[in-house]
């Protein structure tokens, strides 16, 4: 299956750590520390499209020409699996403002239900990052970027680190302007959302409430 939208970011060492974060056997010491590991990987695939500006400087020799980032980076982690992801591309981008958007779903109907959000001012010129590792239907997906869309924000891309063939088709349908980043693409979704193979309920093993 082929998606126009969808980057799947393959790098040695995004594939060892996709491996740790699938293991069942890994404590959410190892896992949170993988998420931190692969989040470097993804966020150097995904900067690859911002945007420079040249501003001219002095070195202790001479004047020459620099860049610096076009865009104001917005980052904004769908709560709470999400935040797992957002030190480091703060690492790479230390500039980003952060945004936060609460969002869960419905263990019975799947469906998204919203209860937070808090976003930095001016989104409408920025370049807008969501970020989840997870997306199965897709539901939550949508609903965070319709969130930012009601909002003004007009370039946003999805990130994620395991992404289901039914989530990128709703995102296709729903929000087909948005790129989506993702360090895998899996086989499908059991009959209760989770995403096969999967790595189990990310905010779950992230934070130890299994
Ligand atoms: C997970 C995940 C996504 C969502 C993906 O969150 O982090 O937000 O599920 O599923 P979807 O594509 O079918 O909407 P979850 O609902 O487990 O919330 P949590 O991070 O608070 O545990
Ligand atoms: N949310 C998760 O955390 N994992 C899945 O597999 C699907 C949704």
């Amino acid at each position: 299956m082929t998606f126009n939208n969808l980057t799947i970011v393959d790098h040695p060492l995004a594939r060892r750590d996709l491996t740790i974060l699938r293991d069942k056997r890994t404590t959410s010491l190892e896992f949170r520390n993988s998420i931190r590991r692969i989040s470097s990987v993804l966020v150097t695939a995904v900067s690859q499209s911002f945007k420079l500006k040249k501003v001219n400087i002095k070195t202790p020799l001479q004047k020459t020409v620099g860049y610096q980032l076009k865009h104001q980076i917005v980052l904004v982690p769908v709560l709470r699996a999400g935040l797992s992801l957002v030190e480091s591309f703060l690492e790479m981008i230390p500039d980003a403002k952060v945004g936060h958007i609460g969002i869960y779903r419905n263990e019975q109907t799947l469906q998204p239900v919203d209860y937070y959000l808090k976003l930095p001012r001016n989104i409408k010129q920025a370049k807008v990052l969501i970020i989840d590792p997870m997306l199965a239907t897709g539901g939550s997906a949508s609903a965070a970027i319709q969130f930012l869309k009601n909002r003004g924000a007009k370039d946003i891309t999805l990130v994620c680190l395991v992404a289901a063939p039914q989530g990128v088709s709703y995102m296709n349908k729903n929000h087909k302007d948005v790129p989506i980043y993702t360090i895998a693409l899996d086989k499908g979704l059991n009959p209760k959302g989770y995403i096969l193979p999967g790595l189990g309920d990310a905010g779950d093993r992230t934070y130890g409430t299994m």
